[in-house]
């Protein structure tokens, strides 16, 4: 089974200015710069067949090039017995038309490689760090990068990424890449 998803990557420059943010939040499981990324549409696990159909799929996708910015940051909570923590610290990627119109092209290239159609809201983000009961509370820390701002950078492609999880966390490796009309 391959557990895959696809995404964006974003310019070296951006990264370099969210790894600015990636500090002073004690017990806070910061991501490795190789795996920050923003999420186009999580696939999860699945055969070879169907994995070889979506590369096809979505190398039939025919979008141009658009720019993206990061701004802003937010958590994602989690609720358990009744109590919600934060289990997510990320970066925000305003809505954009083209970013929308990208996604719609995907979830139509998953549709016809026969997966599951996807039903959750799409909230673009790029998650900096995972987060749990023992970090410090993140209201001070999304004060304080609540205005951060990266970018535009330029889309030029899209990426297949394959998931691998392991005791340290996940590892996400780059299967395809898909260039973007010039
Ligand atoms: P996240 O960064 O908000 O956790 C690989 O796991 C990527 O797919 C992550 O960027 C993750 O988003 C995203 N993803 C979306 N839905 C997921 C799910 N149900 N399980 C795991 N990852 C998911």
């Amino acid at each position: 089974m391959h557990r895959l998803f696809i995404g964006i990557r974003p310019s070296a420059a951006v990264r370099e200015r969210l790894l600015d943010a990636m500090e002073a939040l004690d017990g806070a499981h910061w991501v490795d710069e190789d795996n920050l990324h923003l999420t186009l549409r999580f696939v999860g696990e699945v055969e070879l067949p169907a994995a070889n159909d979506l590369a096809e799929a979505l190398g039939r996708i025919d979008w141009p090039r658009f720019e993206l910015r990061v701004a802003g940051t937010g958590a994602f909570d989690r609720s358990r017995h009744h109590q919600s923590y934060p289990h997510a610290v990320w970066a925000g990627v305003p809505l954009t038309e083209p970013l929308e119109g990208l996604r719609q092209k995907i979830e139509r290239a998953c549709e016809r490689a026969g997966l599951g159609r996807e039903t959750r809201r799409f909230t673009p983000h790029i998650t900096l760090a995972r987060t749990d009961r023992a970090t410090e509370p993140v209201t001070d820390w999304l004060t304080a990068w609540g205005d951060l701002a990266a970018g535009p950078w330029t889309v030029e492609d899209f990426i297949l990424y394959e998931s691998h999880l392991g005791h340290t966390g996940a590892i996400y490796v780059e299967a395809v890449r898909y260039a973007l009309r010039g």
